[in-house]
């Protein structure tokens, strides 16, 4: 395992490589408990043993190799990307399948995604006619055919198809370009993941999921062969894992989750945190740490601190502090260590070259977070 991230060097010492003790790390400092990760991915992967529909973790939460890497051995037929930077990443990590759920648009792009599919199965999210004559253009002049899928609109109102007839010119004209691989529809259901009461979030995914496999039959009336229907959140692994028709589930955050998931999501642990120190006590209700939004997100929610620490909330952030409020007078003295749970698990990695994976207390290994960064 290299101790740098891709490209870079660092200007203080390099983590640790050999497990040692957690106070022994500086701070801020981005923690995943092994077990608690392991036992996700484990359950996870549990719900999905026998069942038509098979896994592909969406690996924009964690950015993370070394985490994909455990998750295709618990049994995921592949790895979700957002972006060509995470998909390189993870094709060259080894990962024979990668789905960008996502366009990729324009020359410099079109033009990397077509030499990129050297590097294994990559598979591309298309939702316009024109996309995909520049993907088929690329590929032609790469010498590749490119895999496509198409994305369909199915509720979320953000990218995708929003009609059964624009998806079928669009699946006729992936079909007849001679550089692309028609293999599918995607449809993720954004609008209903957070949906806190679970029946109403549950009845949304049900009516996304089936607007997508009725997409998927009007292909296959017409002639074509819809080999991956994928679709799901983490909000949502366990109506589209069973819905009728989805071949494939794009959770992500499960694995590692964060303090909005943890509100809907009992059945999986918060594994990630960010640990600080106490740096200020200003106030005998205020502790001010070392951390802020360049290594906590304020996305979704404040951070929350685990394990309550008698009562202590956070109540601000700035680039570099958080401030948190005492309910009670058991404050953690300045020197002292916090640990907080991201409000977002996705944009909290983004922020941190490396992972410390902890058991018991004990960094027993460090994990460069090889896409962080990787927006392009
Ligand atoms: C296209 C797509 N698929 C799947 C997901 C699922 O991610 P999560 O597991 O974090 O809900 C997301 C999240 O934003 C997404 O944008």
């Amino acid at each position: 395992v290299s101790d740098t991230r891709a490209g870079g060097e660092f200007l203080t010492a390099p983590p640790a490589l050999a497990p040692r003790p957690l106070d022994e790390i500086d701070t801020p400092a981005l923690l995943v408990d092994l077990p608690a990760l392991d036992r996700n991915i484990g359950r996870m992967a549990a719900f999905f043993q026998g069942r038509a529909a098979r896994l592909r973790p969406h690996a924009k939460t964690h950015k993370t190799p070394r985490i994909a890497e455990r998750q295709m051995a618990a049994g995921a037929a592949g790895i979700t990307c957002a972006k060509l930077d995470e998909a390189e990443v993870m094709l060259r990590a080894g990962i024979p399948s990668v789905l960008v759920a996502n366009q990729i648009v324009g020359p410099l792009k079109t033009a990397r995604l077509a030499r990129l599919s050297r590097l294994g199965e990559l598979i591309v999210a298309v939702d316009s006619l024109a996309n995909a004559r520049e993907i088929d253009e690329a590929a032609g002049r790469e010498g590749v055919a490119v895999n496509v899928i198409i994305e369909v609109d199915v509720g979320m109102g953000r990218s995708g198809s929003r009609s059964v007839e624009q998806t079928l010119e669009l699946a006729g004209l992936v079909e007849r370009l001679p550089c692309l691989r028609f293999r599918g529809l995607m449809g993720y259901e954004g609008h209903a993941v957070f949906v806190a009461d679970k029946d109403e979030r549950a009845r949304l995914a049900r009516e996304a999921n089936a607007l997508l496999v009725s997409h998927a039959d009007r292909l296959r009336d017409a002639g074509l062969a819809v080999e991956i229907v994928s679709a799901g959140g983490s909000g949502t692994y366990d109506t589209a894992g069973l819905h009728p028709g989805v071949t494939e589930v794009q959770a992500g955050s499960y694995a590692t989750m964060d303090a909005t998931y943890r509100r809907i999501l009992p059945e999986f642990e918060c594994a990630v945190t960010v640990l600080a120190t106490v740096i200020s006590r200003p106030a005998a209700d205020t502790v001010v740490l070392d951390c802020g939004m360049k290594s906590i997100t304020r996305d979704f929610t404040l951070p929350e601190v685990r394990d309550g620490d008698g009562g202590a909330e956070v109540v601000r952030l700035s680039e570099e502090h958080t401030v948190l409020r005492l309910a009670s007078g058991r404050a953690p003295a300045v020197g002292m260590r916090v640990e907080l749970i991201p409000g977002h698990g996705c944009t909290t990695f983004n922020l941190h070259d490396v992972i410390h994976a902890v058991r018991d207390g004990v960094v027993v290994e460090v994990w460069p977070v090889a896409a962080r960064g990787g927006s392009r």
